[in-house]
């Protein structure tokens, strides 16, 4: 979507319509939209068509240079609101453009009529919002929707905001290209995202500073990646490794590392998840699906940061050749894990990824996964659950998700629990002694095991990556949450530092 910036009234707009924020008792916008339409606000405001309502939408026509020129009065209140506000007004808007087909739109920014200008991110999350809720996913539809909404210009009277928008909009389109990518990839049906496939798709978009490595299944043996080959092994599509090494900072060897759960379907294995919780287990790649978008966006913004990720893909199948339970498995870093439900796969094949990431010392490990279902029980479907094994790296991301309106909740990692997991006959065992209780955080406690006190942070994605219910922001099905969190989690603590 082109996004443009002027300085110039709403009255000179040349888009098919214009939005207007106002608020109660707002005395005028004269110099923001021309006099004619500040009239005919002051007019339609003042009847009971227009009644201040929570994030009340109303729209009229006016005639300018003997068109007919559609006006949109957005209600705001009179102080800023935190960016989810904007974030759901853009989303709610996005509905009205699709209905109604509208290609283009000028906006007068939110910024403008706030007294205190000191923050630039009102029109940007109003702009986000409505990314979010243009989003659909066409493949299979036998008749598409064939309308592409255009242009979004800004109108303001604030320098300081037309430079950050003239600087940033493209950073905007190129984070929703991944964003949208990783919604297209979590929809995708198992059948057509093979470990294979997803290894293969992301090995296309390798380049000269972003080298992919993609490991079959002999050679995940070959490193001893055996929890990654045991899971993966009852699928005829077997599994991949893949390793992406993005080099934005040449002058270190200083680094993040990124690991997500790339499980391409989760049946249970011979642990079969009834009807009711299997359906939607195409999108237990939804960790893997994030950290290759984040990856790929600040390739794609060219940050000056160096970001190796490592993404394990399986299919955990039911079957004759699947691993079962009782089974004792050595793990890359040698621990044995004896396997009480092979419907806890997620944490086997994070256990192996983990290791390997902290090998090259990495400044920070973070990892993606839709873990448990007992994360979505705990907070629901609009809030992933926070884990770290440092409470500044749980601090910096908290703060960061309330900007963003991507709700995430720190849960414990009680020690008292950890002998929960240790095995009688083997080191550990995967799922919990004591059945029923925390099961997120006994996930998390497992992972912590491979993490050997390296600064890490783990989100369990389980609820908000696929939405049942249409969310405010997200829309419904494969929301891309996550992508932004993390991305701007990185530029903030970890770009150009050494
Ligand atoms: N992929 C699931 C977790 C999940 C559940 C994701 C619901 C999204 C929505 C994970 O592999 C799993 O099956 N976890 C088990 C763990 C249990 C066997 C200890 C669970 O949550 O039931
Ligand atoms: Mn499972
Ligand atoms: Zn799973």
């Amino acid at each position: 979507m082109k996004i443009s910036c002027r300085k110039k009234t709403a009255f000179n707009s040349r888009k098919e319509a214009i939005i207007i924020p106002v608020y109660k008792n707002i005395e005028t916008l004269k110099t923001l939209t021309g006099k004619r339409i500040d009239d005919e606000i002051a007019s339609i405001i003042s009847s009971d068509y227009f009644n201040f309502e929570d994030k009340e939408i109303k729209s009229f026509y006016i005639e300018v240079k003997k068109k007919l020129k559609r006006i949109f009065l957005v209600s705001i209140p009179k102080d800023p609101e935190d960016s989810r506000f904007y974030l759901e007004l853009g989303a709610r808007f996005s509905k009205i453009v699709r209905q109604d087909r509208l290609t283009s739109f000028s906006i007068i920014s939110f910024e403008d009529l706030y007294m205190e200008k000191k923050e630039l991110s009102y029109t940007k999350s109003f702009i986000e919002g409505l990314f979010f809720g243009l989003y659909k996913y066409e493949r299979y539809k036998g008749k598409k929707e064939n309308f592409n909404f255009e242009e979004v210009e800004v109108i303001t009277a604030f320098t300081r905001l037309k430079k950050y928008v003239d600087t940033e909009a493209e950073n905007w389109n190129t984070a929703f290209e991944n964003i949208y990518m990783a919604r297209d990839l979590i929809n995708t049906p198992a059948m057509d995202l093979t470990p294979e496939i997803f290894a293969g798709f992301i090995k296309e978009h390798e380049s000269e500073n972003f080298s992919v490595e993609v490991l079959d299944d002999k050679q995940i043996v070959e490193r001893g990646l055996n929890l990654v080959k045991t899971v993966g092994m009852g699928s005829a599509n077997p599994p991949r490794f893949v390793t992406i090494d993005y080099k934005g900072d040449p002058t270190t060897e200083k680094h993040v590392a990124l690991v997500g759960k790339g499980v391409t379907f989760d049946s249970g294995g011979t642990n079969l998840k009834p009807t009711g919780s299997i359906e939607t287990m195409k999108t237990d790649m939804s960790g893997a699906a994030t950290v290759f978008a984040v990856a790929k966006l600040i390739r794609d913004v060219g940050m000056k940061i160096n970001v190796k990720t490592y993404i394990p893909l399986v299919e955990n199948t039911i079957g004759g050749c699947a691993y079962r339970p009782g089974d004792v498995l050595t793990s890359a870093e040698g621990k044995t894990i004896e396997v009480l439900n092979t419907d806890a796969e997620g944490r086997l094949i994070l256990a192996d990824a983990l290791y390997t990431a902290r090998l090259t010392d990495p400044e920070v490990i973070v990892d993606v996964a839709t873990l448990t279902g007992a994360c979505v029980v705990a907070l629901g479907s609009h809030c992933a659950g926070l884990f770290s094994n440092r409470k500044f790296l749980a601090k910096n991301i908290t703060d960061i998700s309330d900007d963003l309106g991507e709700d995430i909740w720190e849960l414990p990692m009680l020690k008292a629990y950890e002998k929960r997991i240790k095995s009688d006959i083997a080191d550990l065992r995967n799922i919990s002694k004591q059945k029923g209780e925390a099961g997120s955080t006994i996930a998390a406690l497992f992972l912590k095991e491979f993490v050997d006190n390296w600064p890490w942070i783990h989100l369990d994605i389980a609820g908000p990556a696929y939405l049942e219910e249409e969310h405010p922001i997200f829309g419904k099905h494969a929301s891309g949450f996550g992508v932004r969190l993390i991305y701007t989690f990185l530029e903030k603590y970890y770009k150009e530092q050494h």
